[in-house]
């Protein structure tokens, strides 16, 4: 956590943040039209609907949109809106509120803040190094293989290409002499550690292309082999400088297009060949599914998009995914704006291919006739019910009514139904009532959910294992109940303890979290400012933490909020000992008799006891 306030103390942004009330700073640029207790409601500015999904929370200073899943306190409040760093928008609202900042101290934020640029440096003069490498007479087969596939120099120069060459420390050696520390270089994601530990280059023997920010930064690298075999394509791993699910590959180049539309490609070569061809209007997503993060990206440069991945089975695959997200984000978003299609190379390729074969002008009419997404999705059901020239109805009608139920607007789920029946020799009714079925099923299924989401016990499905920045709902739900707790944290009869949380993210924060309760100076605003620059199940934490803060109820009882915060307490424990004791039960089946078999069977006893006293207590809560 250190580090995040660039050595702005704490008590000032605390005094900051105390003298700068969220009503009022949001209020500059949002309008409330609602109020629900002591949450206001206005239309978001983050991203366009009819419907205000944004809310305020008056008792603990923080929004979040219901809508985008933006949210935070004031500081990322003008962060998002100014498009600036935290420091950035803590220094607008120190002049606000006319408080004077003291000069930074924080060795620590120095220091990362230092390291961070470094790598930045160290990734530009790689770049250099790899093009001055193309360019050389150790590039000439990735020279070749560029013209072979028609990029022309230029292109090649505005796109940054390079050529790493076949040799574990080339640009390890370049860098070192170029005054690069090891320290700098291990985090610029640029090499691998050997056996030793020391730095090995990662791309060797490889055309290279440099993946940008949407300010035009190096962020990372990808890097091809010339010519066939495996990996085709390497890519830099996350660092300090990279997240690959935040970014779009030339959104640099493509947010400057005039074009309305924004086409989503597949890969690197087929959004250089549209840029060289004219068409700029173009990122990619890598080869990864889209996320959602990437659409929020999106969503700030254009309302339409249409999906252009390769019309081989993999790329297909991917599109339908893509729209499966984009689909269910219409439906969170009460009005979203976002259009979509999809468009399709005819002939079994990828857009790289055709654009190159056809010219810009064809390429552009693909883009044009584009499928609409239900269009395409009855398509797809078509395609992937006939195998062999034979036709398959029994598949085609499952697939065509699950497509159907991802449709939210019901004008065109009914226009698509029609197309459907017609495919089926059946009535239109029978389909839409099929597909109503289905997502009937699922939605009941969502709401039961959504209803259950706050007592919910369940251990969440960690987003990446191991990665230390999972947390489950109920520890979290628990963290800001602490929140609300304020000086009643003493009245508890049993307290949280570090254990209590999932060890990695969630327990560095809840460990502050637990000092600052015993000194009673734990609230709402502490527990984001433990958020600040840190990661849970995905997503920046204090979003995580803003969404739950604003779902639960700022409950006004003291006895309640004991209750209900025991009764998560409760809960919590019960789930992870259960899960002790499964685990543990496992474990002695598989154990030989012996003594250690023997403890172990105790510790079951233990726990299973544990268990015991915790339903009992949890029965006494609620009665
Ligand atoms: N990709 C990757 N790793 C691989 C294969 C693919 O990261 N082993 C990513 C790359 O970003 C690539 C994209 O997925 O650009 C699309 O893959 P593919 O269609 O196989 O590559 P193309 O872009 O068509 O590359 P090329 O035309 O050079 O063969
Ligand atoms: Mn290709």
């Amino acid at each position: 956590m250190a580090g995040r306030t660039g050595g702005i103390p704490e008590n000032v942004i605390d005094e900051i943040l105390a003298r700068n009330d969220i009503v009022s700073v949001v209020g500059q640029y949002v309008r409330f039209t609602k109020t629900s207790g002591q949450n206001l409601f206005g239309l978001c500015p983050f991203h366009s609907e009819d419907t205000p999904s944004f809310s305020v929370s008056t008792s603990k200073q923080i929004y979040y949109c219901f809508g985008c899943h933006k949210g935070g306190n004031s500081i990322h409040f003008i962060m998002e809106v100014e498009k600036c760093t935290y420091i950035e928008a803590i220094k607008l609202l120190a002049e606000r509120a006319q408080i004077q900042i003291p000069e930074p101290e924080d060795e620590n934020y120095r220091k990362e803040a230092a390291i961070r640029d470094r790598v930045r440096e160290a990734l530009v003069e790689a770049a250099r190094f790899y093009y001055k490498n193309l360019m050389s007479e150790r590039g000439a087969a990735a020279r070749q293989y560029l013209e072979n596939r028609r990029i022309s120099p230029q292109t090649a120069r505005a796109f940054g290409l390079g050529y790493a060459p076949d040799d574990w420390s080339a640009l390890f050696r370049h860098l070192r002499t170029a005054g690069f520390s090891e320290e700098v270089l291990a985090q610029s994601g640029l090499f691998t550690k050997g056996k030793k530990g020391d730095l090995l280059d990662l791309f060797r023997g490889r055309l290279m292309f440099p993946i940008f920010d949407v300010m035009g930064k190096i962020i990372a690298f990808g890097g091809r082999i010339i010519g066939d075999g495996n990996p085709k394509y390497i890519n830099s791993p996350e660092s300090v400088v990279y997240s690959k699910q935040r970014n779009l590959y030339a959104l640099n180049f493509a947010k400057s297009s005039k074009e309305k539309r924004m086409i989503i490609a597949e890969g690197y070569m087929d959004v250089i060949s549209m840029h060289q061809a004219g068409v700029t209007n173009a990122v990619a997503s890598l080869g990864t599914a889209l996320t959602d993060r990437q659409l929020d990206l999106l969503s700030r440069f254009t309302e339409e998009v249409v999906l252009f991945y390769d019309s081989d089975a993999a790329g297909q695959a991917a599109a339908l995914r893509g729209l499966q997200m984009l689909l269910a984000r219409g439906k969170r978003h009460t009005a979203s704006t976002t259009r979509i299609s999809v468009a399709m190379v005819p002939d079994g390729k990828d857009p790289d291919e055709y654009i190159r074969e056809h010219g810009a002008d064809a390429f552009r009419a693909l883009v044009q006739n584009a499928f609409s997404v239900m269009d395409y999705l009855l398509y797809t059901a078509k395609r992937q019910s006939s195998t062999n020239g034979k036709f398959d109805a029994r598949t085609y009608q499952n697939l065509a009514c699950t497509y159907l139920s991802w449709e939210p607007n019901a004008v065109l789920r009914e226009r698509a139904a029609n197309t459907a029946a017609a495919v089926l020799g059946v009535s239109v009714t029978s389909v839409l009532s099929e597909a109503e079925r289905i997502s009937g099923e699922k939605s009941s299924q969502e709401q039961a959910e959504e209803s259950r989401r706050i007592e919910r016990q369940q251990v969440t499905v960690p987003s990446a294992p191991n990665s230390g920045e999972t947390a489950s709902r109920p520890e979290l739900l628990l963290l800001c109940q602490l929140a609300g707790l304020g000086p009643l944290y003493t009245e508890l009869p049993e307290k949280p303890i570090l254990s209590d949380f999932t060890p990695g993210v969630c327990r560095d924060i809840a460990r502050d979290a637990l000092i600052l309760l015993e000194s009673g100076k734990f609230d709402s605003l502490s527990l984001m400012n433990l958020c600040e620059d840190r990661q849970l199940n995905g997503r920046p934490a204090r979003e995580v933490i803003s969404e739950l803060l604003m779902r639960t109820q700022s409950i006004k009882n003291k006895d309640r909020r004991l209750f209900y915060l025991l009764d998560s307490l409760y809960r919590l424990r019960l789930t992870v000992y259960s899960v002790k004791k499964n685990e543990l039960a496992a474990l002695i089946d598989t154990m030989p008799e012996g003594a250690d078999r023997e403890a172990a069977k105790k510790n079951l006893l233990q726990i299973a006891d544990y268990l015991r006293y915790l339903r009992q207590r949890l029965k006494e809560v609620q009665s």
